[in-house]
C-alpha cells in the first residue's frame, strides 16, 4: 500500500473512492463534507438527515455519485463521539475505511484527514497508515492457486488536503506511520510463520537480512558456543530438540561509546510443546506463536535501523524449540544460568524464562542504561488481562511511564503489575537459588519475579505479551493470527529517548 498527498479541493477531483470521516451525532458537516456534498447534490445531508449514516465508531457507508463533477464514491467513515476521538480511534477507523474501500474493488482510495484539536497532524497521518496498513494485512503465503494473491487490493491511498502549508507535518508523519506499519506487519508475517519453517534457525536468517540491511553487528551464538559462555537456561531447554538453538544479537551503532546504549530482549520460542511437562493437545498449534516476544525484538530493530535511531539499541533474541524427548530437561533438574544463579525446574512448560534469564545476563555485558525484555511469558497474564492488555513489570518508575505514554500512542494497551518482595520470596527453591515456577498464585508476577532477579542493578521492564500476541478474532485493524504486538511501542519509545 503506497502514500500520497495532493494539494487540491477535495469536492473538485473525481476520485473513485473519496473517504470522509464524519463524528456521531447530526451536527454540521465538517467544511471539506460540506463542499463535497454541494458538489454531490446534497447527498451526504440527505443521508445524515435519514439517520442511515449515525457514524459511530467503526461504521462506514459506501455512496454512489451520479453528478457531473466530484468524487465517484464517497466513503463515510464514523469517528464517534468527537469529544471520546482518541488517536487510536482514529487509527481503527482508518482501518475501518481501508476495508470498505478495498470491498469496492477500486484499488484505490482518497481521504480527507479529520479536522481534530485531539491529535496533532503527523500523529494522524502516522495513525492513518498504521490503521489502513493493518487492517488491510492478509497472511498468504500458504495458500496456492488462485487463492494465493489478493482478489482486489488496496494499492493507493491518497492524503488530499488544500492547504499546503502542513506538508512538512503530513511528510512527517506519512514516514513514521509507513516504517512502524512495516514492522509490525513484518512481525505479523514472522509470528505467523508456522514452526516447521518457523525454527530458530529461520529467526537468525531475518536477523542477518536486518544486520545486512542497516549495517548493524550481528552474533548468533550456536550450542557449542552457549555451552562455553555457560548458558543453562536456554541450554536446559534446548536439550529436548534436534533443531539447533540460536542465541541472536544484533547492534546498531556498535561500538559507539558515547551513543547511551538500551538493550532489548525477547522470547524465541519457535515451538512450545510444554517438553516433559507437556500440554494437553487442545490449542497446542497456538504455540508457535510463542517466539512472537524475540520476533517483535527483531521488528524493532529493523525499524530503528531503518529510522537510524541515534542511540546504541542491542537486540538479543534467545531462540529454541521446547520438546520432549529422551533427551529433554525434566522436573527436578538444576541448571546454572548465565547470571551464575541456580534455578531448580519445577516445571518444564515454564521455559520462557529459563531463556530470558540468560538474554538478560548477556544484555547487561552491554551496560545497558535499562533493559526491557518481551515475552508470551504466561497463561496467567491471559487470566489476568485478557486480550485487553500487555502485562507491563518494571523496576524503574520513569522507564514504565516512558513505555506506558509509547504504548498510549500506538493504542497497544498495557497495565502496570506489582513486584512485590513476595513474589521473589514465592520462587525460592529448597535445593537451588530459585525454582521456574511458584505455583499457581500470581503467576505472572512470580514469573517476572525470576526476571527481575537477573536484571538486578540494572533499570528494567518486562512485558508480558501472552495475551497480546495473537488473536484468535479479527478486531479492528488486528486481524486473526499474530498482530505484531510491540514494535509500534517500542519504536515510538526509542525515538522519545533519542529526543526525537
Ligand atoms: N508460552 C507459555 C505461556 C502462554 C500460555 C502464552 C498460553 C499464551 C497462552 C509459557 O511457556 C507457559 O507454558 N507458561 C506456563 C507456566 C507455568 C507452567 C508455571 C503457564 O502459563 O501455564
Ligand atoms: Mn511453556
Ligand atoms: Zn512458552
Amino acid at each position: 500500500m503506497d502514500f500520497y498527498v495532493a494539494h487540491r479541493v477535495p469536492a473538485d477531483g473525481e476520485d473513485p473512492v473519496l473517504v470522509l470521516f464524519l463524528p456521531e451525532g447530526d451536527g454540521p458537516l465538517p467544511r471539506a463534507a460540506a463542499a463535497v456534498d454541494e458538489a454531490v447534490g446534497g447527498l451526504l445531508s440527505r443521508v445524515r438527515k435519514s439517520g442511515e449514516f449515525p457514524g459511530k465508531a467503526r461504521e462506514t457507508l459506501v455512496l454512489h455519485s451520479t453528478a457531473k463533477r466530484g468524487p465517484r464514491r464517497v466513503l463515510l467513515a464514523g469517528l464517534g463521539r468527537a469529544a471520546d476521538l482518541t488517536l487510536d480511534g482514529f487509527r481503527r477507523a482508518a482501518g475501518a475505511a481501508a476495508l470498505a474501500a478495498r470491498g469496492t474493488r477500486a484499488g484505490e482510495m482518497s481521504i480527507v484527514l479529520p479536522a481534530t484539536d485531539r491529535a496533532p497532524r503527523d500523529a494522524l497521518a502516522a495513525a492513518l497508515v498504521e490503521g489502513a496498513t493493518l487492517a488491510a494485512y492478509e497472511f498468504r503465503r500458504h495458500r496456492t492457486g488462485d487463492d494465493a494473491v489478493a482478489e482486489a487490493p488496496l494499492a493507493r491511498v491518497t492524503v488530499v488536503e488544500e492547504e499546503t502549508s502542513g506538508r512538512e507535518a503530513l511528510d512527517r508523519g506519512l514516514a513514521l506511520g509507513r516504517v512502524l506499519a512495516d514492522a509490525a506487519a513484518w512481525a505479523r508475517d514472522v509470528g505467523n510463520t508456522p514452526g516447521n519453517e518457523g525454527t530458530p534457525g529461520f529467526l537468525a536468517e531475518r536477523a542477518r537480512e536486518i544486520a545486512s540491511e542497516s549495517g548493524m553487528r550481528l552474533t548468533v551464538l550456536e550450542r557449542a558456543d552457549m555451552e562455553r559462555e555457560g548458558m543453562g537456561g536456554i541450554l536446559g531447554v534446548a536439550r529436548g530438540t534436534l533443531e539447533p538453538p540460536k542465541f541472536i544479537v544484533l547492534e546498531h551503532n556498535a561500538g559507539k561509546e558515547d551513543l547511551p546504549c538500551i538493550a532489548l530482549v525477547g522470547k524465541g520460542i519457535t515451538f512450545d510443546s510444554g517438553g516433559i511437562s507437556i500440554k494437553p493437545a487442545e490449542n497446542m498449534h497456538e504455540m508457535k506463536f510463542d517466539k512472537c516476544g524475540g520476533v517483535a525484538v527483531l521488528a524493532t530493530m529493523r525499524a530503528v535501523g531503518r529510522l537510524r535511531i541515534p542511540l546504541r539499541v542491542v537486540g538479543i533474541v534467545p531462540a529454541t524449540e521446547n520438546l520432549p524427548s529422551g533427551t529433554a530437561y525434566k522436573p527436578g533438574d538444576v541448571v546454572r544460568s548465565l547470571g551464575g544463579r541456580t534455578i531448580e525446574v519445577l516445571n518444564t512448560d515454564a521455559e520462557g524464562r529459563m531463556l530470558l534469564v540468560d538474554g538478560i545476563a548477556y544484555a547487561k555485558r552491554f551496560k545497558p542504561r535499562c533493559i526491557v525484555d518481551l515475552a508470551t511469558l504466561t497463561g496467567a497474564c491471559v487470566v489476568a488481562l485478557g486480550d485487553a492488555a500487555s502485562g507491563l513489570f518494571s523496576t524503574d518508575e520513569a522507564l514504565a511511564s516512558a513505555l506506558l505514554r509509547a504504548a498510549e500512542g500506538s493504542g497497544e494497551r498495557a497495565w502496570r503489575m506489582p513486584l512485590y518482595a513476595d513474589y521473589t520470596e514465592q520462587i525460592r527453591s529448597d535445593v537451588a537459588d530459585f525454582k521456574n515456577t511458584g505455583g499457581r498464585p500470581a503467576g505472572a508476577c512470580t514469573a517476572a519475579a525470576l526476571l527481575q532477579a537477573h536484571a538486578e542493578g540494572t533499570p528494567w521492564a518486562h512485558l508480558d505479551i501472552a495475551g497480546t500476541a495473537w488473536t484468535t478474532k479479527d478486531r479492528d485493524y488486528l486481524r486473526k493470527g499474530a498482530t505484531g504486538v510491540g514494535p509500534r511501542t517500542l519504536v515510538r519509545w526509542l525515538l522519545a529517548e533519542a529526543g526525537r
